[in-house]
C-alpha cells in the first residue's frame, strides 16, 4: 500500500529561510558569507539546506570511507534539489579513544544537537556506525527534531585465517586466550594483526556497531536493508546517494522524528535486537535514544517486549558467520520477515512507507545464516535482566553468548577493586581461584570507570586457561564489547562507585546467579549489608575542570541509559533567536 506523506512545506516555511530570506543586515551578511564560499545566490536561496553530519576522521578506521560516502550523499541531495553542507562531528573510533568512547557518547549527542540547532539547517543526513556513534548521532538528532536519515557506515568485509573466518573483536579474545594457554606462537599472533580488520567499515561480527545500526534500521531510521551492506560494496555508495535524495523529500514532507518515532518503533527495535543476538550495550543505548524520542523505556520493558524472540542471526559471537554473510542472506528484511508477528508493521519509516511495506518481497537466501524459527541459533535470548540484593536496579547478561552450564551457579567471589588491581593479580600463579569462582570487578561503571569502559569480559586467569577453562562467571558494573562472549553479568546498578551493593562484597562471599529466574544475589543478610554500608566511603576522584567533570556530575546509571540528567528525555526544541 502506498503510504507516502504529502508535501507539507513551502519554500517560505523552511527553517533555513529564517536566516536567509529577511531583508536586513544580518541576513544580508548570511547571504554574503555563503557567496564568499563561491556559492551562487540561487544555490542556497530556493532549496532545502541539508547538513551531512560526518563522523569521519583520520583516527577512526571504521569510518575511513565516510569522506568519500559524503560525496555520494551530496550527489543525491543536489539531484533532488537540496543544498548539501558537510559538518564534521566528533569521531569516536572505538578502539583508539581512551579511556572509553562511552565517556564521549553524550558529548557527540550534544554536538549534533547544537550543530543542527545553531545553523540554518532544514534536514540532516547522519553518517556513522562505530559503536557509540550511532546512539550519539540519533540522540542529538532526536533532540534537535529536524528531518533526519541515518546512513550506517556498513561492516568491513570478511577475512580468513588458516581457513577459518575471523571476525573483528571476537577472535581477538579467542586467539589471545589460546596464546595465553600456549597454543599460539608470538609470530602467529603478530600475523593475526593484519587478518581481522580487512577493510574500512565497522566490526563484522554482531558487535555493538552492527547491533545499533540494525536496530536503527528496524526503528525506521535508515533506508530499507541499509545497515548490513558492507562498507566497501558499491551498493553502499548507492544507498548513501539515495539517502541524500530522500532527505530532501523528507524536508518537504516535514517528516521529522517526532512525527513518526514512537513506542511501536521501539518495539520493532527490540524485536530486531533479540533476533540478531545483539550486544548488551544496546540495552543502555536504546533507553537513551528512546528517551530522547519521547518514549519511556526501562530494562523491564526491553525484557517484556523481547521475551520469546529467539536468536535467528547466525553471526558471531552468538553464531558462526559474519555480517557480510548476513547481507548475502538477505540482511535485516529477511530476518524481520521471520519475526513479523512480533513487529508493528504499520510503523512509519524514513522512506515514507511503513515497515510492513518495506518488508514486502524480502526473502531469505541462506537458512544457515538467517535461521528459520524452527531452528534458531539460540532460544536462550540475547538479553536477560537480573535483579537481586546485588543488583537492586538491575543488571544484564547475554544468555546466547554464555555457557549454559553457568546459567544457574553459586560460587565464591574473588573481588578486584579496579582494572589496575585485576591486571596486577589475575595471572598470579598463587591466585586462589578455580573455574567455579565468581570473578568480580568493581569501579567500572559510569562514575567509577569513569565512562563505563568495556571491562566486563574479565580475562580468565592464565593458570585456568592452561587447564582448558574458557568460561567463568564474571560480574561487574562495567560494559562488555558486543563482539565478546562468556558468562558475564554486566551493568550492575547502582554501580559500586555510587554505593551499590557491589561495593560491599568481599572475596569469599558466595554469589548466586540464576538467569532463568532473573536473579543475582549475594548470600548476605540485609543487616550484614547495612553494616558494611555504614563503613563504606565514596572514592570517585572528580577532576577540577573540563568535560569529565561535567560527565561525573550529570551522568545517570546504566539502567537509565547513562544520558545526562539535563539532556535525557523529550524537550520541545528551542529555536535560536535570530536578531
Ligand atoms: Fe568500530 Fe568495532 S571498532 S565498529
Amino acid at each position: 500500500m502506498e503510504a507516502r506523506s504529502k508535501v507539507k512545506k513551502r519554500l517560505e516555511d523552511l527553517r533555513s529561510q529564517r536566516w536567509l530570506a529577511p531583508d536586513n543586515t544580518r541576513s544580508f551578511a548570511h547571504r554574503q558569507r555563503l557567496q564568499q564560499m563561491g556559492l551562487r545566490r540561487e544555490e542556497f536561496m530556493s532549496r532545502p539546506v541539508i547538513a551531512i553530519v560526518n563522523t569521519w576522521s583520520d583516527l577512526s578506521p571504521c569510518h575511513a570511507h565516510l569522506r568519500e560516502r559524503a560525496e555520494a550523499v551530496k550527489r543525491g541531495i543536489l539531484q533532488a534539489g537540496g543544498m548539501p553542507f558537510e559538518l564534521p562531528a566528533m569521531s569516536l573510533g572505538e578502539v583508539l579513544v581512551k579511556p572509553t568512547t562511552m565517556l564521549y557518547r553524550n558529548f557527540l549527542a550534544m554536538e549534533v544537537e547544537e550543530l543542527l540547532r545553531s545553523l540554518p539547517i532544514d534536514g540532516a543526513v547522519l553518517l556513522g556506525g562505530c559503536d557509540k556513534t550511532v546512539p550519539g548521532l540519533l540522540m542529538g538528532a532526536f533532540s534537535a527534531n529536524l528531518p533526519c536519515i541515518f546512513v550506517p557506515a556498513g561492516p568491513m568485509l570478511n577475512d580468513r585465517y588458516r581457513g577459518e573466518k575471523v571476525g573483528a573483536g571476537t577472535h581477538t579474545r579467542k586467539f589471545w586466550d589460546e596464546k595465553q594457554a600456549g597454543h599460539l606462537s608470538g609470530k602467529e599472533w603478530i600475523v593475526l594483526e593484519s587478518h581481522m580488520s580487512r577493510t574500512p567499515g565497522t566490526c563484522n561480527t554482531m558487535g555493538t556497531a552492527s547491533t545499533m545500526t540494525l536496530i536503527a534500521e528496524a526503528m525506521g531510521l535508515t533506508l530499507p536493508n541499509a545497515a548490513s551492506i558492507p562498507a566497501m560494496d558499491s551498493a553502499h555508495t548507492r544507498m548513501a546517494s539515495e539517502s541524500g535524495a530522500r532527505i530532501v523529500e523528507m524536508v518537504w514532507e516535514d517528516l521529522k522524528p517526532s512525527s513518526f518515532f514512537n513506542e511501536k518503533s521501539v518495539l520493532n527495535g527490540v524485536a530486531a535486537y533479540m533476533a540478531i543476538g545483539g550486544s548488551t550495550n544496546a540495552a543502555i543505548h536504546l533507553i537513551a535514544i528512546a528517551g530522547r524520542g519521547n518514549v519511556s523505556l526501562t530494562l523491564d520493558d526491553i525484557q517484556r517486549l523481547g521475551k520469546g524472540v529467539p536468536v535467528l542471526a547466525n553471526v558471531l559471537p552468538s553464531g558462526s558467520n559474519l555480517m557480510e554473510d548476513f547481507y548475502y542472506a538477505g540482511g535485516l528484511p529477511a530476518l524481520l520477515r521471520r519475526v513479523h508477528d512480533r513487529l508493528s508493521l504499520n510503523s512509519m519509516t524514513v522512506n515514507g512507507r511503513t515497515l510492513g511495506d518495506n518488508l514486502e518481497g524480502a526473502q531469505c537466501e541462506d537458512d544457515e545464516v538467517v535461521r528459520p524459527l524452527a531452528r534458531p541459533v539460540s532460544e536462550a535470548g540475547a538479553l536477560a535482566v537480573l535483579r537481586g540484593n546485588l543488583a537492586p536496579a538491575g543488571a544484564v547478561i547475554k544468555p546466547s553468548g554464555a555457557s549454559g552450564k553457568f546459567s544457574k551457579h553459586s560460587g565464591r567471589a574473588l573481588v578486584f577493586d579496579s582494572m589496575v588491581d585485576l591486571n596486577a593479580r589475575i595471572n598470579d600463579p598463587e591466585l586462589d581461584v578455580d573455574e567455579n569462582t565468581v570473578l568480580v570487578l568493581r569501579n567500572g561503571g559510569p562514575l567509577g570507570g569513569p565512562g563505563m569502559p568495556e571491562w566486563g569480559n574479565l580475562p580468565i586467569p592464565k593458570k585456568l586457561l592452561e587447564k582448558g577453562v574458557r568460561d567463568m562467571v564474571r560480574i561487574s558494573d562495567a560494559r562488555m564489547s558486543g563482539t565478546h562472549y562468556g558468562t558475564c553479568v554486566l551493568h550492575v546498578a547502582p554501580e559500586s562507585a555510587a554505593g551499590g551493593p557491589l561495593a560491599l562484597i568481599r572475596t569469599g562471599d558466595v554469589i548466586d546467579l540464576d538467569v532463568a529466574a532473573g536473579r543475582l544475589d549475594v548470600q548476605l543478610s540485609d543487616e550484614e549489608l547495612e553494616q558494611r554500608r555504614s563503613q563504606w566511603k565514596p572514592d570517585v576522584k572528580k577532576p577540577p575542570r573540563g568535560y569529565t567533570k561535567l560527565f561525573l556530575e550529570h551522568v545517570t546509571q546504566a539502567n537509565e541509559g547513562c544520558d545526562f540528567d539535563f539532556l535525557a528525555g523529550w524537550h520541545e526544541p528551542v529555536e535560536p533567536p535570530i536578531y
